[in-house]
């Protein structure tokens, strides 16, 4: 719910806003446009180069006020450091910092001359990249500050952020808005994760999340609401369960991108853990940090925000969404520990921890998926445990994987888009610790591995399709702030995701 930056290309040499931003590489490179600017302002650019020891290194930055005879109040010069090492995502980090160096002077526009001297990349890509790098910064959640401004605005958070307008300067503005087009898709698909992941829990709900992505239609997605008559039509009595305590209902929502040029090949699926609160339930959470589980549906504003990615952007595949949206709370109708639930799969499964929910909602809906659509391949997205963040911190996300091949591919996506994944382990004697005596399965393991025994969990309801687990309980909300993610919700994944579908499943088919 940011407030909205327009964003326009224009060519190299159109009058630039009160503040812009250049780039200058290593060796104090300077592009064809900023070479002009510095000799129509007396060499003003190179002056300052040199009173501030800046030579273009990556991460250094100067700041020229008021440089004689240009119409620019500010021009900052921005290093990047080795122009010819760049990749996508440099470009992209590249542009959310020289937007973060906007916001902080808190002008309504700006410019971006968009040349890297030495780069090797078209004009057009590196333009894209910092664009879309700049529109991810500039994400925040504002929509319920009414009041002007407050003591503790800061730079680019508070209600007062006044950028409206940012002009990209490069030398194709036309080859660069086409280009541009894939970039906007992604940017929407992680504006819309983050968003949904914000909302606080009264304002979304399992209704009003299915109603959320019942909207993609709009974009060409086939939208499917379950409701709870469906549901129980459909046995899923383990995701049932979960919501059983809420007076608000279930729901799981199905959204189908049919966009492969063979229209009968199979899909792939996503399946999102949509947990609109986590209480706990009866096995409730302590009160300290407890609001932070209006987050606890961060998987599945991950799916919902990879479809829209998709759709937008006319991916050629086949791809299917699932969320299982439901609430978590304690009351006289909750599930209760030591209760035997059946699942989907009629495998029965004994509740030992209302709290260990998020495995009950997956496990009808990765069979579902199964049932029904005989993918290709899922990958599921889940805030499933607080052990993933013992083992891996913030900044990684944990997978779980039945098939190298699949996880290679996660893992080449994840080098490119700077979404960090570890690889986990899947095995038997994880699987050992979930054996109950009252029923077929439980849903926890011991004390130890707590996230392995999740993932061990989740893999009974998995037959021999190719599968893997993403557990974003570290990486989804309260996210570690970056150049390109300054809000509490990342929309991590939907970039990751985007890029895995693009490199491997778009490709014609052998
Ligand atoms: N939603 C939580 C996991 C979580 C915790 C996500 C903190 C993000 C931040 C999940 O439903 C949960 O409560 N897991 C329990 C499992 C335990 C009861 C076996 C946990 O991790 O403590
Ligand atoms: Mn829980
Ligand atoms: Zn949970």
């Amino acid at each position: 719910m940011t407030d909205r930056l327009e964003v326009v290309f224009s060519p190299l040499t159109a009058a630039t806003e009160n503040v812009a931003v250049a780039f200058a590489s290593d060796e104090l490179a300077l592009g064809s446009r900023l070479k002009d600017l510095n000799a129509k302002s007396g060499g003003a650019v190179l002056k300052a180069a040199e009173a501030g020891d800046f030579k273009g290194k990556a991460k250094s930055a100067i700041e020229i006020l008021a440089p004689p005879k240009l119409d620019v109040t500010r021009l900052i010069v921005i290093g990047t450091g080795k122009a010819a090492d760049l990749s996508d995502l440099d470009r992209t980090v590249l542009g959310g910092t020289a937007l973060g160096h906007v916001l902080a002077r808190k002008c309504a526009s700006a410019s971006f001359i968009a040349e890297i001297p030495d780069s090797s990349e078209k004009a057009d890509l590196i333009a894209a990249d910092v664009a879309l790098g700049a529109l991810l910064r500039h994400y925040s959640f504002k929509k319920y500050l009414t009041r002007k401004s407050t003591s503790d605005d800061s730079a680019s958070n508070g209600p007062r952020d006044s950028l409206t307008r940012l002009v990209i300067h490069t030398a194709d503005p036309d080859k660069a808005r086409t280009t541009f087009l894939r970039h906007k898709a992604i940017a929407d698909g992680v504006y819309f994760a983050r968003d949904l992941v914000n909302e606080p829990a009264n304002v979304l709900g399992p209704v009003e999340f299915a109603e959320r992505v019942k909207d993609l239609e709009r974009f060409g997605v086939e939208v499917e609401i379950l409701d709870v008559p469906a549901l129980e039509a459909l046995k899923m009595g383990s995701l049932l369960s979960v919501g059983q305590g809420s007076v608000k209902p279930s729901r799981v929502a199905i959204m189908q991108w049919n966009g492969s040029r063979s229209k009968r090949a199979r899909p792939i699926c996503f399946v999102g853990k949509g947990v609109t609160f986590d209480t706990g339930g009866i096995s409730i959470k302590p009160a300290a940090g407890m609001e932070d589980m209006k987050g606890d549906m961060g998987g599945a504003a991950c799916v919902s925000g990879l479809m829209l990615t998709l759709a937008q952007r006319k991916a050629n595949v086949n791809v299917v969404g699932l969320i299982g949206c439901v609430e978590n709370m304690p009351s006289g109708s909750s599930v209760r520990p030591g209760d035997i639930v059946t699942s989907m799969s009629g495998q029965t499964i004994e509740v030992l921890n209302t709290d260990a929910e998020g495995r009950l909602v997956l496990a009808d809906v990765l069979w579902y998926a199964q049932e029904r659509f005989k993918p290709k391949l899922i990958v599921d997205l889940a805030t499933l445990t607080g052990a993933i963040m013992v083992a891996l911190g913030k900044d990684y996300a944990g997978v779980y994987c039945n098939d190298d091949r699949l996880y290679a591919d996660l893992q080449n996506a994840s080098a490119a888009t700077g979404e960090k994944i570890w690889r986990m382990p899947l095995d038997k004697s994880f699987d050992k610790l979930i054996d109950s005596k009252n029923a077929d399965v439980k849903n926890i393991g011991g004390r130890w591995g707590g996230a392995c025994t999740a993932a061990a969990f989740l893999h009974r309801f998995v037959k021999d399709t190719p599968w893997a687990h993403i557990d974003v309980a570290g990486t989804a909300m309260d996210a570690t702030r970056t150049d390109i993610s300054q809000s509490w919700a990342s929309g991590w994944g939907v970039r990751l995701l985007d890029k895995f579908v693009g490199d491997n499943h778009e490709k014609p088919e052998k």
